[in-house]
This record gives C-alpha cells, sequence and structure tokens, in this order.
C-alpha cells in the first residue's frame, strides 16, 4: 500500500533527498496520478537533478513496478536508491539515452518531463517518449512558463514554442472533424519543418486527450479507436422540441466537408506577404518611370504652350498689321496689264513696280514660308509703325535698309553674293530662283 495522505502531505513529510515543485502542482498531480496510485506502475521522470521527486514518487505509489530518472547532470549517477529506481545519466534526447531507458523499462504508464524546459527539447522529449507511454498512460510537461519566456525559446507569439507546439495537440484530438483531407502531421510539418519522425501520424493517432493548467500539460494516450467521437447515442422516447436526434440514433459523426470553407485551408500569409510586397515594389518602380513621364511630358507641354504663346504674339502682330496695313489697291489698267507675260515685261522694263507685283511677291513670300514674321517683328520694331504688316515692311522698305526676313538669310549678303543691281527684293529673287 501507498503511504498514507495525498501528495502534498508526502512531499512536506519528505526529509531525504531535496527536491522542489511548485505549490499547484502536487494538488494536480495528486488528481491526475490518482487513478495510478495503487497500481504496479513504471514511472519516468526526465530531468532529477537533487533526485528528491524519485523518493517522494516512490512513496507516493508504494506498489510502483518501476521507477527512472535521467539526467544530463553526470553526478545524478552518484545518487542512490533501494529497489526498482534506477538513474540513466545523459541528454534524454540523444538515442542512446533513449535505449538506457528502454532497456531498463520499456514502457511507462506516467512520464513526467522537469528536464531542460528549452522548447526544443521539450518538444523532441515528447516525440522521443510518447512512444514509450503506455495505452492508458499520461505524459506531463512541467514548468511550461519558460514557454514563454526568451531564454528558453519561447516567447507568447513565438509559433515555435513548446506550448505552441502542445496547442496544436488539440487540434490533432480533433483531427475527424477538420473535413479539409489533411493528416494530422501536415500543420505540425508546416509549422515545425522535420521535427516528427517518420511514423508521426500513427504516434499522433494515439493522443487521446490534452489538457492544460498553469504551467502543466497532461497528454493522455489510448488506442486509436479510443480516440474517435464514437457513435451518436440517444436516450429517452419524448423529442417534444427536435425529432433530429433521435432519427440520428447510432449514426457516427458525419465528416462533414469543409473543401468549400476557406478557413479550413492554410494560408501561408509569410509567402503571401511576399507576393504582396514584389508587387509592391514593382508598383513603386512602375509609379517611379510613370513620374518620369509626366516630367518629360510636363516639359514638352512647356516648349508647346512657349511656342503657342509666341504664335499667338505673331497673331497679334498681324491683327494689328492687318487692321492698319494700307489696303493694297490695284490700277484697272495695271491688273490688265498683269494678266499677260507681255504686260509684265512691259512693266518691268518701264521699271514700274506696280501694286500688283508687290500683291503677286507678297503671296510669294508669304506661301513660301521662308519668311519668319515672329523675328522680323522681334528686330524691327523700330520701324513697323509706319508699316505694321512684316511682309509688307520688308518688300517695300525693308530689304532696301538691309533688314532681314529670317535669321537664316541676310538681304545684303544676297545682294553682294548675287551682284544685284536696281530694285529686286533678294528674298523674291531667292525664292524664284529655287522654283525654278
Ligand atoms: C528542474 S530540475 C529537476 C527537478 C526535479 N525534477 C525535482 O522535482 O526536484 C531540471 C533538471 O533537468 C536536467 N536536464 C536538463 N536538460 C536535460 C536533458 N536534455 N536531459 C536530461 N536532463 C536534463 C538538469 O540537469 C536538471 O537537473
Amino acid at each position: 500500500m501507498s503511504e498514507e495522505g495525498n501528495l502534498l502531505s508526502i512531499f512536506e513529510a519528505h526529509r531525504g533527498k531535496l527536491s522542489d515543485k511548485w505549490s499547484s502542482y502536487l494538488s494536480l498531480y495528486d488528481h491526475a496520478f490518482r487513478p495510478y496510485r495503487d497500481r504496479k506502475i513504471s514511472l519516468l521522470e526526465i530531468g532529477i537533478q537533487n533526485g528528491g521527486s524519485l523518493e517522494i514518487y516512490a512513496k507516493y505509489f508504494a506498489n510502483f513496478e518501476h521507477i527512472v530518472g535521467c539526467d544530463i547532470e553526470q553526478r545524478c549517477a552518484l545518487l542512490r536508491y533501494g529497489e526498482r529506481i534506477d538513474v540513466v545519466t545523459g541528454d534524454c534526447n540523444e538515442a542512446s539515452t533513449k535505449r538506457a531507458i528502454a532497456c531498463i523499462c520499456a514502457e511507462f504508464d506516467i512520464i513526467i518531463d522537469d528536464g531542460s524546459h528549452v522548447s526544443g527539447d521539450i518538444i523532441r522529449a515528447f516525440l522521443n517518449y510518447f512512444p514509450l507511454l503506455k495505452p492508458g498512460g499520461i505524459f506531463v510537461v512541467e514548468d511550461l512558463h519558460c514557454s514563454y519566456w526568451q531564454n528558453w525559446g519561447g516567447g507568447l507569439y513565438r509559433d515555435v514554442s513548446s506550448i505552441s507546439f502542445l496547442k496544436m495537440l488539440v487540434d490533432v484530438v480533433n483531427h475527424e472533424h477538420w473535413g479539409n483531407g489533411e493528416k494530422r502531421r501536415e500543420p505540425i510539418d508546416r509549422r515545425f519543418p522535420g521535427i516528427l519522425p517518420n511514423d508521426a501520424e500513427a504516434l499522433l493517432s494515439e493522443i487521446h486527450s490534452v489538457q492544460f493548467h498553469n504551467s502543466i500539460c497532461i497528454i493522455s494516450k489510448a488506442l486509436p479507436p479510443q480516440n474517435a467521437l464514437g457513435l451518436r447515442l440517444v436516450a429517452g422516447t419524448e423529442a417534444l422540441i427536435d425529432e433530429g436526434p433521435r432519427l440520428s440514433g447510432g449514426a457516427s459523426s458525419d465528416e462533414s466537408d469543409q473543401s468549400a470553407n476557406p478557413q479550413a485551408f492554410f494560408r501561408d500569409i509569410k509567402a503571401e506577404n511576399e507576393v504582396l510586397h514584389k508587387m509592391i515594389v514593382e508598383r513603386d518602380a512602375q509609379l517611379v518611370s510613370l513620374n518620369n513621364l509626366l516630367v518629360d511630358r510636363n516639359s514638352e507641354t512647356q516648349t508647346l504652350n512657349n511656342s503657342l504663346a509666341e504664335q499667338r504674339m505673331v497673331c497679334r502682330a498681324l491683327h494689328v498689321a492687318l487692321a492698319a496695313a494700307p489696303p493694297i489697291r490695284v490700277h484697272w489698267l495695271e491688273r490688265l496689264l498683269w494678266r499677260t507675260t507681255l504686260g509684265r515685261r512691259l512693266c518691268r522694263i518701264l521699271f514700274i513696280r506696280g501694286q500688283a507685283q508687290l500683291l503677286e511677291d507678297y503671296r510669294l513670300v508669304l506661301g513660301s514660308g521662308q519668311f519668319d514674321l515672329l523675328h522680323y517683328i522681334k528686330y524691327n520694331q523700330d520701324a513697323l509703325h509706319e508699316i505694321p504688316d512684316p511682309i509688307l515692311h520688308y518688300l517695300m522698305v525693308g530689304y532696301r535698309e538691309g533688314r532681314d526676313p529670317s535669321p537664316l538669310f541676310s538681304s545684303r549678303k544676297y545682294i553682294s553674293e548675287h551682284g544685284m543691281v536696281g530694285d529686286i527684293n533678294p528674298l523674291v529673287h531667292h525664292i524664284r530662283s529655287t522654283m525654278k
């Protein structure tokens, strides 16, 4: 028979090797271990330090078959116990340590992980030793508060902490309701790549329950059929509110298909973020090139606006010129003479530079595109008040005064280069000679 009292009183009365536990653990363990208390159980504790806990468990489970303690601290090999209590030294997650433990005892009813409390170690210890747990046994993870602490590989929002891993086991227990076709191991594989062994699906299918308490998680093991929801049982005959349950009696859970439920499928937010980030970078680059294009277009628009302003200026000048220009009146005799080649020759021989010729020259110069109105207005402001029409001014007096019809044409240079004598307009001469 086990020693009198509960685990707390046994702990408090203990005088041998030292052990330290948080007070809430003792009442919790008393409740969790009670079903095993009088049985011939085997217990493994990972992390024993001073070894007191093994002595206390030996007192609590008086009919125990085997108690094994494991510690990475080599000096733990110096700890001496009575029969059926053994200590294995070494890292619990080393294959050799596991082999040494399994040699002493192949299966355990209770496994307690009170080892390093580092998240990675806790997860690996669970995966290594849960297979050594008997169906009906419990696996206890102690001091899970470390899972929230950075120095133990944890943090409240650290998705690879030991508590995050253990939380995922809650979904594993409810695997049959996922409705998305995924295996139990798939979500864990995604979050903890490479951590699960090949036979993880079988291991996970034996998780019967997952209980969380302050700093403690208790995972119980059962054969897979005992982990299913089971058949729907109906008792009673009066169904005043809903006939449904009576009709569903004896049925198994409808494995609802969740293929249309987007929330039933994994979304790789990290990958999606990366794609979105890439898109933003590309859009930013497009924006920069569009902005550059806009700058180019703006400068083109500016140039066009300037040219428009110049054209408007020319137009205004022409309007003024036209309004002020004396009308070119051609006498009927002159018009008659000018109609024929002979008449024109006669006029020229007689050095008559009449209004009709002036009109013809005006049309010729205007149509040639070689008279730069803007240029002429700009450089001959002084003279235009007399004859405000620039072309008329040039044809009537400007060429004689050596004024130029455009920056490309020098009246004086043309006259001297062509040895022109008499009253011949150099630009008119030039246009006529290029037309021939
Ligand atoms: C909190 S103490 C154990 C306390 C003990 N269970 C008790 O109740 O008094 C943690 C122990 O785990 C051991 N330990 C740390 N990492 C380990 C590992 N990887 N494998 C086995 N033991 C480990 C440490 O050497 C330390 O002695």
